[in-house]
């Protein structure tokens, strides 16, 4: 028997030294030591020896048992080195290459215009308001003196959800929300989305943005206004630009004007940007009609007021020189990034 578990011992030492992964080496212990590995088979038919014979054949099978579970976790250590060297090598890090650019969010152009617009506004004393998008008819036309037969309902081309109920056409509906509800005096301006149904092309979309402004107070005049607006597009603009009011009208102002500014371009010489005549429109304005004071419960002997309307792609393109408006609606990166 010796000699057979000599044999075993060695035939064990060549395989477990020889093995070159770990599955291979837990096979190779299970077979040797396993409940019916060679070495326990032994062990087993130890009633085969005579009782003198059995503590020598017992110490040297724990012997060669030992020197197996020294073999199998020394050879264990050893492939576990191995594999880890290489894993090592694999993923080794050149410290030189170039880093991956993170490519971060930025704001969007109209977004950068609206915060600096604002920026202005906060800059004299004015509070940001905002409204529904959806909106009752009341508010978008009625208490603005756009009554239902008014032919300047057709002018803004409207997306109804129900005969009451719309989306809307512009932010002037703020306007009567406001007064109706707050406390005077008033000075707010409201930026928001407004929704028109009109073609897509290079001045026009069925949605973009406008920031209305309202103050309501004692002894307001024409003259705020007008230095309100001139304040706002030299601030926005540049110290350079003048302002032209140009008599116009809406139903919810008396009198009513639209705003010019100086062309950015030729600075007012005329140009193809501004056709020649030297001046751009930024937005409708006027003092707030009588009727639309005492419509949302204002008394129009004792206050007076002014409104204005800005339209915000219009300010945006202009600012920063984009001449077609789909651009700011497209989500091209290459254009966006630009602003980055
Ligand atoms: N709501 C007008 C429009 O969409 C713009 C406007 C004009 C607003 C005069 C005003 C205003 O507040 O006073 O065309």
């Amino acid at each position: 028997m010796s000699r057979s578990l000599e044999e075993i011992r060695e035939e064990a030492l060549k395989t477990i030294n020889s093995s070159d992964n770990l599955e291979k080496l837990e096979e190779i212990r299970v077979s040797l030591l396993g409940k019916k590995g060679a070495l326990t088979e032994i062990l087993k038919s130890m009633k085969d020896y005579a009782p003198e014979e059995r503590p020598m054949v017992g110490q040297k099978v724990n012997e060669a048992r030992k020197l197996i579970e020294e073999n199998i976790e020394a050879r264990r250590n050893n492939i576990n080195h191995l594999l880890l060297t290489e894993k090592l090598k694999r993923e080794t890090i050149d410290v030189t290459m170039p880093g991956r650019r993170e490519l971060r969010g930025h704001r969007h152009p109209n977004q950068i215009a609206l915060e600096e617009l604002e920026k202005v506004f906060i800059g004299m004393g004015y509070q940001i308001v905002e409204g529904p998008e959806v909106e009752y008819d009341r508010y978008n036309f009625e208490l603005l003196n756009i009554p239902a037969d008014h032919p300047a309902k057709d002018e803004q081309d409207t997306f109804y959800i129900t005969k009451d109920i719309l989306l809307r056409t512009q932010t002037s509906s703020v306007q009567a929300r406001i007064m109706e509800k707050q406390e005077l005096p008033i000075k707010i301006i409201s930026p928001g989305r407004v929704f028109r149904s009109d073609e897509v092309d290079a001045t026009h979309s069925p949605s973009f943005h406008q920031v209305e402004g309202l103050v309501v107070d004692k002894g307001i005049t024409m003259a705020d206004l007008k230095g309100t607006l001139d304040c706002f597009a030299k601030s926005f603009f540049g110290p350079n630009t003048a302002t032209k009011l140009r008599p116009h009208h809406f139903p919810f102002t008396e009198p009513s004007a639209e705003v010019d500014v100086t062309c950015f371009k030729c600075g007012g010489k005329g140009c193809s940007v501004c056709k020649g005549s030297g001046w751009i429109e930024i937005l409708g304005c006027g003092m707030v009609h009588p009727h639309v004071l005492e419509m949302c419960g204002i008394d129009p002997d004792v206050y007076s007021g002014f409104a204005f309307g800005i339209g915000l792609e219009r300010v945006t393109l202009l600012k920063y020189e984009i001449d077609d408006m789909r651009l700011l609606y497209e989500n091209d990166k290459r254009f966006l990034e630009q602003w980055v």
